[in-house]
């Protein structure tokens, strides 16, 4: 059977209290699930949630990561720290951070590097503005974020990156792609990371679609054949909503 990886993106949301309560409905409901499962918790709760999950199916990650090691670098946050409390994976390149704080894609690769060679796993978010789609620019755009982001990693450690593909213009709006748009650019990036690396590669790799994922859609869109989970944010907030895309298949 196919296994699905879904993720919950929660941004910068809820309180301690809140956090622990959501992570400790998410162990209990998605105990016998049979997918892939990890939250994305802000980093001043990651600790707490640690607490929760811990030996449960649900992997701790963090939603961003420093480029460097330990040091002199005021309010970042290290992958020596991450681990240290139980954090496998870390979400970069999200578009959040690359449209709202100007992350570069340099900066992007420079993070995804790090964290690899650190042993963490990584899901590295790609996807269009409304305008590079209204251009016909997606394919575009979304080929030279993985060549970037993914320079220098090796083909063995693609076998810890997931792709989240996300057009900008559907996250958080209500607006989703259509399955079949959303698979025509999956397929797209995959044949991408075939050229990057090989069809062996390409076709192992886990490629999320993230952009207003809900129950509602979840089942349309996880039933195209390159769509291999999701990340999702809003409905992420709430055990009922995220349960059920979890349990979608
Ligand atoms: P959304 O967010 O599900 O609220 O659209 C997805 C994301 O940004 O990862």
């Amino acid at each position: 059977m196919r296994q699905y990886y879904i993720a919950g993106n929660w941004k910068m949301n809820k309180n301690k209290a809140e956090a622990v309560e959501l992570a400790k409905g998410l162990v209990a409901a998605l105990k016998d699930g049979k997918n892939k499962y990890m939250i994305g918790v802000p980093y001043v709760y990651l600790d707490a949630v640690a607490q929760v999950v811990k030996g449960s199916n649900i992997q701790l990650g963090a939603q961003d990561v420093a480029a460097t090691s330990n040091g002199a670098h005021t309010g970042e946050i290290s992958t020596e720290m991450l681990k240290d409390i139980g954090c496998q994976t870390v979400i970069l390149g999200h578009s959040e951070r690359r449209h709202e704080i100007g992350e570069s894609d340099e900066l992007i690769n420079k993070k995804v590097r790090k964290a690899l060679a650190d042993g963490l796993d990584v899901v590295l978010c790609i996807g269009e503005l409304l305008s590079d789609r209204e251009a016909g620019n997606a394919e575009d755009v979304c080929a030279f974020q993985l060549s970037a982001d993914l320079s220098g990693v090796t083909a063995e450690q693609m076998a810890k990156v997931t792709i989240a593909y996300e057009p900008v213009w559907a996250i958080g709006t209500g607006k989703t792609a259509t399955p079949a748009d959303a698979q025509a650019i999956h397929k797209f990036c995959r044949d991408h990371i075939a050229k990057l690396y090989s069809k062996d590669v390409a076709d192992k790799v886990i490629i999320q679609y993230g952009g207003s994922m809900k129950p509602e859609n979840a089942q349309e869109l996880l039933n195209q054949p390159d769509i291999d989970g999701g990340l999702i944010g809003g409905a992420a907030l709430k055990v009922e909503s995220f349960e059920k895309i979890c349990k979608t298949y």
